[in-house]
């Protein structure tokens, strides 16, 4: 039992403009050609501006390291995720980025993730004990499932006031904004003003409003609980970091447009990214019955003598979760505009042009990975995993605007995946082939339906 990971087919040319505006509203994984899965760098030009997308390791690292004072998150992206985003620290730029990225990496140091690993277990124990309720054989959608819980841990983690709002209806929410914000619109792609009203924008009103009304309750809970207390509690959470944040240099503190935007970005970025890495890495381990029975033997192994195994502990776990986000990175496609000239590869690059790397085509790349199609776990097992290029690997992205969230998803995806394969077995729906589906993260469209099993 083991199938082909399910990806839409290169196209054998490029769309002409009317299709591909089209394409790229319904799902962009749908637009590569051939060509870009087998050439180093394209660059050229249409109805869309200049776009050079690029999958040499050596030209993705002048990119987003050597000479990234020249290139800036692309004006697509600040257009689809601004009207929730702005002013957070994934949008963020320049000096605002600097200071929130300094102000916010104590949370996510070594040892401040070490301090979550308890949390994620209590989220861990919570998702089996709702799973044990079940009737065996049921058919559930994984999807939901692991959003539901990575929400969770954010909840017990960085966010342990809470959300102050039903998880469903912040999951509904965040959802709702990715599937209608995260549409790219034809209006936008064309670079044609803000006045000109986009379908997706309005569709997300009722999410950007619930969110406005959730964010202001937990700010204003949040202030009252510290005023209340004079010092913080001994663990940093994101909310208090946050609220009492001052420059070291001028005293003053992030705006509220700052701190709301960053409580979205951490919601937003957070979960949805980490549980669609679960949600395919179950998948293909119920599609590959030897890594299946692998990655159980090590789970049972592990459990047996912590509830919180490190991915260092773990190199079988840890190279399924790999695996998984190499052929279905969360964020698929990572984008920049070019502020100045510059040279990538062999190729001249003019201010504006938009600079597309993609770890969805980068870790699928002919010239790149042996059998580039195929789930692979071996690949990353100790020994494998160091012959990698660094700049051919990217999902979690390279660089100053490297994940933040990194070694905190990584630790929570292990706890997780370890629990679930102690206790229950996933088995695909027989017939239904998952379509992945570019919106703001990779995820399967219409959810993934999964049958449950204790083991
Ligand atoms: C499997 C899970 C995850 C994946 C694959 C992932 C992927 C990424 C990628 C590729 C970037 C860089 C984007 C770019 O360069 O344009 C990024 C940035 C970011 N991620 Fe993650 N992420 C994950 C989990 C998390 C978690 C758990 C958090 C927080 C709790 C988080 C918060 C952020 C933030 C705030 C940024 C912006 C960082 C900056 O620009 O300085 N992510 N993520």
């Amino acid at each position: 039992m083991s199938q082909r990971p399910p990806a839409p087919l290169p196209l054998a040319k490029p769309l002409s403009t009317i299709p591909l505006l089209f394409a790229m509203r319904a799902n962009p994984l749908s637009t590569w050609t051939r060509a870009h899965y087998e050439e180093s760098i394209l660059h050229g030009s249409s109805v869309i501006g200049e776009v050079c997308v690029v999958s040499d390791p050596a030209a993705i690292r002048h990119v987003l390291v050597d000479n990234v004072a020249n290139y800036r998150k692309d004006d697509l992206q600040q257009r689809l995720l601004g009207p929730g985003l702005a002013g957070g620290l994934l949008l963020a730029e320049d000096e605002m980025w600097r200071r929130q990225r300094r102000l916010l990496a104590p949370l996510f140091t070594p040892r401040a993730v070490a301090g979550y690993k308890p949390a994620i277990a209590q989220s861990a124990q919570w998702l089996m004990a709702r799973w044990a309720r079940q009737r065996p054989g049921r058919t559930f959608d994984m999807a939901a499932e692991f959003s539901r819980v990575t929400l969770d841990v954010l909840e017990r983690t960085i966010f342990p006031q809470g959300l102050g709002r039903d998880p469903s209806a912040f999951i509904h929410a965040v959802t709702d904004y990715f599937d209608t914000a995260g549409r790219v619109d034809p209006l936008d792609l064309l670079r044609l003003p803000d006045w000109l009203p986009r379908l997706g924008r309005r569709r997300s009103a009722p999410a950007l409003a619930f969110f406005a009304e959730a964010v202001a309750a937990m700010i204003a809970k949040q202030r009252a609980t510290m005023a209340d207390q004079q010092e913080g509690g001994d663990r940093p959470d994101l909310l208090s970091a946050l609220l009492s944040a001052a420059d070291p240099e001028t005293g003053i503190g992030l705006s509220e447009d700052e701190i709301s935007a960053n409580i979205l970005t951490f919601i937003g970025a957070g979960h949805e990214t980490t549980a669609n890495a679960l949600t395919w890495t179950m998948y293909l381990l119920g599609t590959h019955r030897d890594w299946r029975v692998r990655a159980e033997a090590e789970a049972d192994a592990l459990l047996a003598h912590s509830d919180t195994p490190s991915p260092e502990e773990a190199p079988i776990l840890r190279a399924v979760l790999e695996e998984a986000m190499r052929l279905y990175p969360p964020a698929a496609t990572l984008t920049r505009d070019a502020i100045g000239p510059d040279r990538v590869g062999t190729f001249d690059i003019r201010p504006g042009t938009r600079m597309v790397v993609s770890p969805w085509l980068v870790q699928r790349h002919k010239k790149l990975w042996t059998n580039p199609d195929l789930f692979d776990p071996a690949r990353f097992l100790p020994g494998a995993r160091d012959k990698i290029d660094r700049f051919a690997y990217l999902p979690f992205g390279a660089g100053p605007r490297i994940c933040i969230g990194m070694g905190f998803a990584m630790q929570e995806a292990v706890i997780l995946l370890a629990h679930v394969l102690k206790q229950f077995r996933l088995e695909p729906v027989p017939g239904h082939v998952p379509v992945p589906l570019q919106r703001v993260t990779l995820r399967p469209q219409d959810g993934m339906p999964m049958i449950l099993r204790p083991r």
